[in-house]
C-alpha cells in the first residue's frame, strides 16, 4: 500500500528520497512523487505509474547542501491514480504526505472551501495542509499549528510536513499508520513508513506509537505522546537485511498478507459504504440495463471468489448467475447471449485464460466488468467497466488477501444490484451495510487464535487426505481451504459441500481422513452438523472450525459469536488460511513460492 519516506542531512536529498521509495516498491503504488526544501525554495515533482517516471521528471534537479526531503508512492483509494491526486500535497508554502484515510475530511473540507481555499485533488489528504496553513495564521509557529492541525483530524494517519515557515524542520504525526525515524553517526535523520528504505542509511530507529506527533530537526527530535507530554524517543539497532524488512517483522509475505486483511478491506470498502447504500463511483448505471443474467469468469482462487459471488447475487439481488472456469469455458463453445453480464475476476489481471474469455465475450457483444487488482493490467484495459480491489500488491503465490478484498467486492455489489432490482428492504440493505463496516474488525487476527492454530497444525502433517466441507457460501470457501493447503503443503486436499459427502467420499473415511468443517452458526448448522456427524461415527478425524462447541470433533478451532453468516465466512476464512500456511511452516516448505506454481499465468 502506499509508503513514505523523509529526509533531513547535507546529502543528496532527491536521491536519497527516490531510493527509499524504490525500497517500498514492492508494496504496490500507482504514483509516486518528492517534495524538497532546500535555501528557501520548493522543488515537487510527482509522476503516475513507475518509479522510473519520477526518475526521469527529476533528472535535472539536484540538491546541494541542507535540504529537507519528503516523498511518497500512492496506491489509490480516495481519487483516481493521477498525478494531481499524487502526493505530496501543496498548501501555499507547504506540502504534506501522509498514508491512512482522515475520516472526516469532507467536514473539514467543506468548512475550508467555504473560507475560500481551492482544492486541487480529489484525496482526503489534502485536507492536512490547508488545515495547517488556516491554524498557522492564527498560531505562534508552525508547531503549534501543526498540533493544532492534528487534534482536529479524525482516522488513521502517518503524516509527514514541511514548510516554508520553518524549513529546517519535518512535522510528523502518527496514528493507526506505521511511521519511524531512524539516525546515523553523521546526524542524518530519515523518516519512513518501514524499515526497508532505512537500511544500510540509519543505524538506530525510532518507531513512533500510536498519537505520536512532533518534528525533527538536523539536532533536534521532539516526540510528544497523545496525551500531549513530551517523551525521549526509543531506539533500537535497525536489522540489516532488507528482505526481512520488507515483511515488517513476519516469517513470510503469506503471513503479513493474511494479517493486512483488516486493512485492505478497510481500503476496499472506503468511499463505497454510506449509511444507506453501496456506491460504485466507476459503474454506469447504464451497464446492468437490460441484463437478466451474470456470467462469471476465472481462474483458481479467483474462481472461488466468483463462487461466493454466485450465491450472493441469486440470493440477495435475485440475478440469475453462473460461474465458469476460463480454461474449460474457452473451448466449450458456450452459447453467449447480449443479455448476460459478463465478469471476469482477476488478481492480476493477466492470467491468460481468463483474459482470453473476456475477449470472446467482448466479440460476441456482451458488456463486460471486470474485478482485478491491478490497475492498467490487459484485463482492466479491455473491460467495458472496472471495479479496482484495493489489496495492495500480493506477493505469496498463495493468494490470501486478494481473494478477501474480491469477495467483499461481490458482496458490496449483491448490495448495490439489490438496491437497485428492489429485491431487499431498504431496512434488510443498511443491516447489510452495517455488517460491512463491522468487516475490518473481524479480519483482525487475534494472537490467541494463530497461537491455537499452531500448536493444531502439528497433528495435521500426514493422513491419505483433507477434506474441507462446508455448505452454502462455505463451500466456496471449503474449496478455497483446500486450495491454499494444497498450495503450499502438497498434502491432498479437496473442497466438498457437506451434503455431498454421503454420495462417495465418505468411502474414504477413517482416521486418517481429515475433515476440516466448517459450521457457521447462522447457516444451516443443523444440516452441516449432522453431515460432519455421518463422518466422525465413520471415524474421520474432525476438526471443526465453528463459534458453537461440537461434541463430535477431535480438534475444535472456536470463532467468534457473530450477527450474520457473512461475518463467519470471513472469520472462518482467516483459520483456513493460517491453517496451511502453519501447516506448510512445519513441513519446512516454502511458503510464499510453493513448487511447481507462478502468481501469475500468462501462459495456457
Ligand atoms: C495462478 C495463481 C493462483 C491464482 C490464479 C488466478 O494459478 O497461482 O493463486 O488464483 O493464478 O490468478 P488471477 O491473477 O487471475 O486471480
Amino acid at each position: 500500500m502506499c509508503g513514505i519516506v523523509g529526509y533531513i542531512g547535507q546529502k543528496n536529498t532527491k536521491e536519497i528520497l527516490l531510493e527509499g521509495l524504490k525500497e517500498l516498491e514492492y508494496r504496490g503504488y500507482d504514483s509516486a512523487g518528492i517534495a524538497v526544501l532546500s535555501g528557501g525554495v520548493f522543488n515537487s515533482f510527482k509522476a503516475t505509474g513507475k518509479l522510473i517516471n519520477l526518475e526521469e521528471k527529476t533528472k535535472e534537479f539536484q540538491t546541494k547542501g541542507f535540504a529537507v526531503g519528503i516523498g511518497h508512492t500512492r496506491w489509490a483509494t480516495h481519487g483516481k491514480p493521477t498525478e494531481l491526486n499524487a502526493h505530496p500535497h501543496v498548501g501555499e508554502s507547504s506540502y504534506v504526505v501522509h498514508n491512512g484515510i482522515i475520516e472526516n475530511y469532507a467536514q473539514l473540507k467543506k468548512n475550508l472551501i467555504d473560507e475560500g481555499v481551492t482544492f486541487l485533488s480529489q484525496t482526503d489528504t489534502e485536507v492536512i495542509v490547508h488545515q495547517f496553513e488556516k491554524n498557522l495564521k492564527t498560531t505562534k509557529n508552525a508547531f503549534d499549528a501543526f498540533k493544532k492541525t492534528i487534534k482536529e483530524l479524525e482516522g488513521a494517519y502517518a503524516i509527514l510536513l514541511v514548510t516554508k515557515a520553518e524549513e529546517e524542520k519535518i512535522f510528523f504525526a502518527k496514528n493507526g499508520s506505521p511511521m519511524l525515524v531512524g539516525i546515523n553517526e553523521a546526524n542524518e535523520k530519515y523518516f519512513a513508513s518501514s524499515d526497508a528504505p532505512l537500511i544500510g542509511h540509519a543505524t538506530d530507529v525510532n518507531y513512533f506509537e500510536d498519537g505520536d506527533y512532533g518534528y525533527v530537526s538536523a539536532d533536534e527530535i521532539i516526540i510528544y505522546d497523545k496525551n500531549d507530554t513530551k517523551k525521549a524517543p526509543h531506539f533500537a539497532k535497525l536489522a540489516t537485511n532488507k528482505l526481512s524488512a520488507q515483511k515488517d517483522g513476519y516469517r513470510f509475505f503469506m503471513e503479513k498478507e493474511i494479517y493486512e486483511q483488516s486493512d485492505v478491506i478497510a481500503d476496499t470498502l472506503l468511499g463505497r459504504v454510506s449509511e444507506k447504500e453501496v456506491l460504485f463511483e466507476e459503474l454506469d448505471a447504464s451497464l446492468f440495463e437490460g441484463i437478466n443474467e451474470i456470467k462469471l469468469c476465472a481462474c483458481g482462487t479467483s474462481y472461488h471468489a466468483a463462487l461466493t459471488a454466485s450465491y450472493l447475487f441469486e440470493r440477495y439481488a435475485k440475478v440469475k448467475s453462473t460461474v465458469e472456469i476460463a480454461s474449460e469455458f474457452r473451448y466449450r463453445e458456450p452459447i453467449m447471449s447480449k443479455e448476460t453480464l459478463f465478469v471476469v475476476i482477476s488478481q492480476s489481471g493477466e492470467t491468460a485464460d481468463t483474459l482470453e474469455t473476456l475477449k470472446m465475450a467482448k466479440n460476441a457483444g456482451l458488456k463486460t466488468l471486470a474485478i482485478c487488482n491491478v490497475d492498467n493490467s490487459s484485463m482492466v484495459r479491455l473491460a467495458d467497466a472496472t471495479i479496482l480491489a484495493r489489496a495492495g500488491i500480493e506477493k505469496g503465490v498463495a493468494s490470501t488477501k486478494a481473494f478477501a478484498t474480491q469477495v467483499t467486492i461481490f458482496w458490496m455489489l449483491s448490495l448495490y444490484l439489490a438496491k437497485r432490482n428492489n429485491t431487499l428492504t431498504q431496512a434488510a440493505i443498511e443491516k447489510q451495510l452495517e455488517l460491512l463496516r463491522a468487516l475490518p474488525l473481524c479480519v483482525k487476527v487475534q494472537d490467541s487464535m494463530h497461537e491455537r492454530i499452531k500448536r493444531l497444525s502439528k497433528r495435521y502433517l500426514h493422513g491419505h487426505g483433507f477434506f474441507f466441507i462446508g455448505r452454502d457460501i462455505f463451500f466456496p470457501l471449503a474449496l478455497e481451504g483446500a486450495l491454499k493447503l494444497k498450495e503450499i503443503s502438497y498434502l491432498h486436499a479437496e473442497g466438498y459441500p457437506s451434503g455431498e459427502m454421503k454420495h462417495g467420499p465418505i468411502a474414504l473415511a477413517d482416521p486418517e481422513l481429515f475433515t476440516i468443517a466448517l459450521l457457521p452458526e447462522h447457516l444451516l448448522y443443523e444440516k452441516s452438523k449432522s453431515n460432519v456427524e455421518e463422518l466422525s461415527a465413520r471415524d474421520s478425524t474432525i476438526c471443526a472450525i465453528s463459534p458453537l462447541a461440537f461434541d463430535k470433533a477431535d480438534d475444535f478451532i472456536e470463532t467468534k459469536k457473530q450477527k450474520d453468516y457473512m461475518l463467519e465466512f470471513f472469520e472462518m476464512m482467516v483459520v483456513v488460511q493460517l491453517l496451511s500456511l502453519e501447516i506448510s511452516v512445519r513441513l519446512g516448505n516454502d511458503v510464499d513460492m510453493p513448487r511447481n506454481l507462478a502468481k501469475s499465468v500468462t501462459v495456457e
